[in-house]
């Protein structure tokens, strides 16, 4: 027998609701990782105990989603979501919750589960129940919806996401029936809130397979949440510096960069812009001018559709606009960008710079990673000396130059920038006594 191992609250939580006279089992995301020798994030409990019944046998529990049967039991500051076993597959999107239909039969909950690798239950009474083969599809590493998908897409449209996103997590191909039914029920992606849209996204970028992004698009989901990327699929770069078309680069490079959220975000969006900006020239070599700025309007839109938080939205903005800007590595320039940018994001921008390149063509490619690398020493360096890179960093502020008779107002602000302006140039010249002289000097000359 296939044995689990639950954490003892879990258990304990079984084993009251059994020696009360009810079913009751682990379900879904914990045993299909359990099985895979992988940490489950969360232990969710079904039982056949109404939630009712679940609260008579644990005197103190939360009311998670009662109308969906979810009651959650904390045991040793963890909660424990209990279901009572359910017939109907509609899951919410947040903005209709559904009324549910009770069942007593675990078979009749697990058939209305997505996938199934999700449809297992364990308990150390029963073992392992695998009524649709999921041990099979673990093993041969296959999504597959349960009984019909077409069923199973039409309860949940956010599925069809759901069923790519495992994929990239767990390195799966996709069932041909599944992927059929994707195919046809794909514009019913629409009916899902953005929010669900948003964590399904994130969740395939950061899993160890982004390139998976391809079956976003290959099934139509991406044509719902994201066109642009469907133009870029279909756009070609006849450049040297290219080898892909638009997407196939954008693709490459998500798989290039460091596993975080506003990167790989970044890399979907950088060039985004292209397809509208391409022409043709004379030799037949495409150009894209112009495309960093649309690129970066197309991630304000599709970022404040997706609900992102505004500082994860700002900062792909931010990297999308300027991923093409090119800094060059000497120490002034890479200074006044630091002032401008901020630090970090400017080391972001040479991670993205860096992603960019590799998903490139070969042509030059040393060339541009060298000038890359230049540019990193370069900030690392201006770092650790402390130069001063903005007002506040200056020896001198506001307060000193009414000191010295500035009048308030936007006089004091502008004195202060041109200030810094010349410590970008000259960081040795933050000294207190040199830059009040100086600011004196330029009273005097405005009079
Ligand atoms: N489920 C489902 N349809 C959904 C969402 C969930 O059938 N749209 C079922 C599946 O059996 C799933 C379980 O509910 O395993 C728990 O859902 P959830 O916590 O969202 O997913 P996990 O499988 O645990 O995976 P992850 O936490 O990575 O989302």
């Amino acid at each position: 027998m296939q044995q689990i191992r639950m954490p003892k609250q879990a258990s304990n939580i079984i084993e009251k609701l059994q020696a009360a006279g009810h079913e009751a089992y682990v379900v879904g995301g914990c045993v299909r990782d359990s099985l895979l020798g992988r940490e489950p994030y969360d232990w969710d409990i079904t039982t056949s105990a109404t939630p009712m019944q679940v609260k008579e046998v644990f005197p103190r529990t939360i009311d998670t989603g009662i109308k969906h049967g979810t009651v959650t039991v904390m045991m040793d500051h963890v909660g424990y979501e209990i279901t009572t076993y359910r017939i109907d597959g509609e899951y919410e999107d947040g903005r209709h919750p559904k009324n549910v239909t009770f069942t007593p039969s675990l078979k009749e909950d697990l058939r209305r589960r997505d996938f199934t690798i999700n449809a297992m239950a364990y308990n150390d009474r029963d073992g392992l129940v695998d009524l649709f083969d999921g041990v099979g599809d673990l093993e041969r590493g296959i999504v597959k919806a349960v009984g019909e998908a077409r069923q199973r897409f039409s309860e949940d449209a956010l599925r069809m996401m759901r069923a790519v996103r495992f994929c990239a997590q767990l390195g799966y191909s996709l069932d041909e029936e599944t992927a059929q039914a994707i195919k046809e029920l794909a514009p019913t992606l629409k009916r899902i809130s953005a929010e669900r849209i948003r964590v399904e996204l994130i969740k395939l970028l950061t899993s160890p397979h982004p390139e998976q992004m391809r079956l976003f698009y290959e099934l139509s989901l991406t044509k719902e949440f994201l066109p642009e990327f469907d133009r870029a699929m279909e756009t070609g770069q006849n450049n040297p510096h290219h080898c892909y078309s638009v997407g196939e680069h954008i693709i490459k490079s998500i798989c290039e960069i460091r596993n975080a959220p506003t990167l790989r975000l970044a890399m979907l969006f950088h060039d985004l812009g292209k397809p509208v900006c391409k022409t043709t020239d004379e030799k037949g070599i495409d150009h894209f001018y112009g495309h960093p700025a649309i690129s970066a309007k197309i991630a304000k839109k599709r970022m404040g559709l997706l609900k992102f938080d505004n500082e994860t939205r700002d900062t792909v903005v931010f990297l999308a606009q300027y991923h093409d800007l090119r800094i060059e590595p000497e120490e002034k320039k890479v200074r006044k960008k630091m002032s401008e940018f901020g630090t970090e994001r400017t080391l972001l921008l040479t991670e993205v710079e860096t992603a960019d390149v590799k998903a490139q063509s070969d042509y030059k490619r040393e060339e541009k990673l060298e000038r890359i690398r230049l540019v990193k020493e370069w900030i690392e360096r201006i770092r650790e000396s402390g130069d001063p890179l903005t007002v506040k960093d200056l020896t001198v502020d506001g307060t000193d130059l009414i000191r010295l008779g500035y009048p308030k107002g936007p006089a004091l602000g502008l004195e202060l920038k041109a200030l810094l302006e010349l410590c970008l140039q000259e960081p040795e010249k933050n000294q207190r006594d040199g830059l009040l002289a100086l600011a004196e000097k330029h009273l005097e000359q405005m009079k």
